[in-house]
Formats: structure tokens, C-alpha cells, sequence
């Protein structure tokens, strides 16, 4: 699935989505515009939830990794669709906490997570939190010294397991700042750790291998890593795991020639594989857990510009400028991203092939080089597909870029998810900024020599 399942075209050409013409969204909300479909995030869930009830016939487990696209009004669809939620920050986790969701379904990941992180979701109650490290359990060590407080951990294993993605994307293999290694034995002390310490509750095993993934094979490698550590640490301590979670990554479709996965495929071979490996362990079934967050919104998601400049250089390339880029999605700059564009405005024969431009003063701001359109003028919106994933998440300010407008359609009604950013704002954190007894406004300009 490129485009979300309600893109079409009317009589008129415009692209129209979740029953509402594109051009008709940009007339009321303006440019750079996110446009979420919501039919498209409940399919998405819904096939996660009948997969794994097809396939696994043990308790299973939704966490949508939050750090694909996060807001409150998104958040309302993951309580809705019965997922749980993973977060990587305490600014994730407050939003989730400021957005209402429940706290017991709440799973913190991260690195390096802050004593002060880990403080929040002690406090908040959360439902679990995956242990990386030692330091983490150091930290989780003295803030449970004195309290009553029982928190359950899951571990997060290296399972030197290499997906088959762009090294930035990759999480799994031995060199990797994520997770406890097994063949160096700190996997073995965490749980050891864990174990002594009265607080901490084993839940399970993790492991997450890396995103846009698009084979199936290393993740089935993975579930027999996590089982072969699980059967090592059940040998050694007599503890069977409740829960095992591959993670996710499953890869989506951003050109119209990349293979097609489907959640079903993905479900059933990580189903049957943890089955397998139960069967061969002698365990019980665990709770599956799974962490989808690019195959759950990135189709989802379209983003929507106007085009302004055009600046044809004969004999090499046509650049056609837009309103956004890469402060709005930095992905093709950071790891070589690419896209599918089109125009939303009008349709006709895709005769011209240029490159789409952002706005910022990088030469390397290009959203898509190679696209192909009808003849771009100025005025037309382009819209870029699937783009609902990692792209808000990574937003930035860079030349003081506002953060677009984001909307929510459904059968013809549009919600507003979160308002374009205003440049109050951004000024509101500068010191010395309006009256203030700091502004510019009050120094002596020095006199020219
Ligand atoms: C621990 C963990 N779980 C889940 C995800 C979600 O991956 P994706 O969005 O590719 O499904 C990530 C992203 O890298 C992750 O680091």
C-alpha cells in the first residue's frame, strides 16, 4: 500500500482523501500539511490484531512504538484500536500522560533513559520498562531502595542478528549502541541483577532488530536468540519468560516498485516461530509482543506542499521548490530516504522529471530527486506519500521553520490533530526577545570608524 486506503481521484483530478479533496484541506489548514487517514491506521491495527489471532494461539500484545508519530489526537485511535504504547523519552511519556492514556499499558524503551526518566515512570505507574544496560539497573537500583514499589523489566537483548536495512536503521547486530549482548555475558548479569533486586519484576525478553525491514528470515533468527538465551537463563535461575517481543520494523512501501509486505506474512512467521521455539523450551506459550509503529501510521500519512520556485538548468535538472522539507522530513537527507510523489491539485500525464526541493539552505534539503509529474507550476500542491512515519517525529526548527498543521480525515470530516506551529512559539523560549529589558532594541549601535 503506497497511498492510504481512501486515496482517489475526483472528476476534477485533485487527490482526494479520506473523502475530502486535498486542495479543499489546504484551503482551510495551509502548507506544509500531514494529512493522516484514519481508516488507514484502523486497517493497519485491525490486521496486526487478526493476524495474531489467526496465528498465535497464546496472549498476544500491540505496543505502538510512539517515536514513528506521536500526538494526543493519534493516541485516541491506539487506546481505541487496544494497543499499548512504547515510549523512548520523558517527553513522550508526558504527552502520553498528558493525553490520558492508560498508564499501565505504557512500555519505556530507550538507551539511556535519565534518572529522572525513570523517576516519571516509576510515579506514573507504568506497565513495563525494557532494561538496555547496567547503568539503567544502577539507577533503577537506587530509586527503588527505599520504596514498596514493584516494577516490572523487560531485557533487551542484543541477538547479533543483522536486518537487512540501512546501517542507520539497524539495531540488532553485535556493533550496536542498543541492548545487552549475550556473547559477552552482560545479557546473563542483567538478569542475575534483576533477579537479587526485590523491586523488579522479570517480565521477558526483548529484542528489536531495526526498522524498514524487509525480510522475514532475521526475525525469525531473533525469536530463536531470545528463546536459546531464555532456555540458558531458565537452566540457570529456573526463570520461564512470560513475555517475549521480537520488536518490530516491518517495512512499508515508499516507491511503487518496493515489495509489497503484509502484516499477515510478518505475523504468521513470527507467530510460528515463537511457537516453535516454546514447544522446543518447554514453555508455556508467553504473551507475544509485538511493536509496530512505521507499518501502523506510515501509509497513513501524506504530506502536502506547495510548489513555488522552479529553476530548470538545461541539460542537468529541473528543481522545483516547495514550502517544507527537510525541517518537516529529514529522511532523505539523514539515510537516502525516497519518495513517491504526485500532484494533488490536478492530474494528468506524468511527462516531467524533476527534483523536489525543500525550502532550507542545505543543498542536501531535496525530498525526492527523480519524480515524475505533470509539467510543476507554481501554486500546485505536491503531495508525498507515506509519509506518516519518522518524518513529524524528527521535525525541526532548522531556519526557524515552523512545524506543519496536521489533520485526521475521516469519511468526509477533518479533525485538526495538532495546529501549525506559530513563531510565538519558538520566540517564547528566547530570552531578550520583545520588550523585554534584554532586547536589542536598547544597545547603543557602535559608530562606523
Ligand atoms: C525498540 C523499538 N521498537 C519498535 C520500533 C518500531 O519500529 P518500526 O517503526 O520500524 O516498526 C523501534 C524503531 O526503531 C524500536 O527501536
Amino acid at each position: 500500500m503506497l497511498w492510504p486506503k481512501t486515496a482517489t481521484r475526483d472528476v476534477a483530478g485533485q487527490l482526494v482523501i479520506g473523502g475530502i479533496p486535498v486542495p479543499q484541506l489546504v484551503a482551510e489548514y495551509g502548507t506544509p500539511l500531514y494529512i493522516y487517514d484514519e481508516a488507514t491506521i484502523r486497517a493497519q491495527c485491525a490486521a496486526y490484531r487478526e493476524a495474531l489471532a489467526r496465528y498465535y494461539p497464546g496472549p498476544s500484545r500491540i505496543v505502538y512504538a510512539g517515536k514513528a508519530y506521536l500526538s494526543v489526537g493519534l493516541l485516541r485511535l491506539v487506546v481505541e484500536e487496544g494497543l499499548w504504547l512504547d515510549v523512548v523519552s520523558g517527553g513522550e511519556l508526558q504527552l502520553a500522560l498528558a493525553a490520558g492514556f492508560p498508564p499501565g499499558r505504557i512500555v519505556f524503551h530507550g538507551n539511556n533513559k535519565s534518572e529522572d526518566e525513570l523517576q516519571l515512570a516509576l510515579e506514573a505507574g507504568i506497565g513495563a520498562v525494557v532494561v538496555d544496560n547496567h547503568y539503567e539497573l544502577d539507577l533503577l537500583e537506587r530509586l527503588l531502595r527505599d520504596t514498596r514499589q514493584y516494577l516490572a523489566v523487560l531485557v533487551r537483548v542484543n541477538p547479533g542478528v543483522e536486518a537487512h536495512t540501512h546501517a542507520h536503521r539497524k539495531t540488532g547486530q553485535v556493533d550496536s549502541k542498543f541492548g545487552l549482548l549475550i556473547e559477552t555475558g552482560d545479557a546473563l548479569r542483567a538478569v542475575r541483577r534483576i533477579l537479587e533486586m526485590p523491586g523488579l519484576r522479570l517480565r521477558g525478553y526483548h529484542a528489536h532488530i531495526g526498522s524498514q525491514v524487509f525480510e522475514l528470515e532475521p526475525y525469525v533468527l531473533a525469536v530463536e536468540r531470545l528463546f536459546d538465551f531464555a532456555r540458558e537463563m531458565a537452566a540457570r535461575f529456573g526463570v520461564v519468560p512470560e513475555e517475549i517481543s521480537p520488536g518490530g520494523g516491518l517495512a512499508i512501501q515508499y516507491l511503487p516498485d518496493d515489495p509489497a509486505l503484509d502484516i499477515e506474512a510478518f505475523v504468521q512467521t513470527v507467530a510460528g516461530a515463537v511457537q516453535r521455539a516454546a514447544q522446543k523450551a518447554r514453555f508455556p506459550l508467553p504473551v507475544l509482543g509485538l511493536e509496530p509503529g512505521r507499518s501502523i501510521v506510515g501509509p497513513a500519512g501524506v504530506a502536502v506542499y506547495r510548489v513555488g520556485a522552479i529553476k530548470e538548468i538545461p541539460g542537468v535538472r529541473c528543481y522545483v521548490s516547495v514550502d517544507g522539507g527537510m525541517a518537516d522530513n529529514i529522511r532523505p537527507a539523514l539515510y537516502g530516504a525516497r519518495y513517491t510523489a504526485v500532484l494533488a491539485n490536478r492530474d494528468g500525464p506524468a511527462d516531467s522529471v524533476v527534483t523536489i526541493a525543500g525550502k532550507y539552505c542545505e543543498s542536501g534539503d531535496v525530498l525526492v530527486d527523480g519524480a515524475t509529474l505533470p509539467e510543476p507550476r507554481p501554486g500546485d500542491l505536491v503531495a508525498i506519500a507515506a509519509a506518516g512515519a519518522y518524518c513529524l517525529a524528527m521535525a525541526s526548527n532548522y531556519n526557524l521553520a515552523l512545524r506543519p498543521a496536521v489533520v485526521l480525515v475521516r469519511e468526509g470530516q477533518a479533525r485538526l490533530l495538532q495546529r501549525r506551529e506559530r513563531i510565538e512559539d519558538v520566540l517564547q523560549r528566547e530570552v531578550g526577545a520583545g520588550e523585554s529589558s534584554e532586547s536589542l532594541a536598547a544597545v547603543e549601535l557602535p559608530t562606523p570608524p
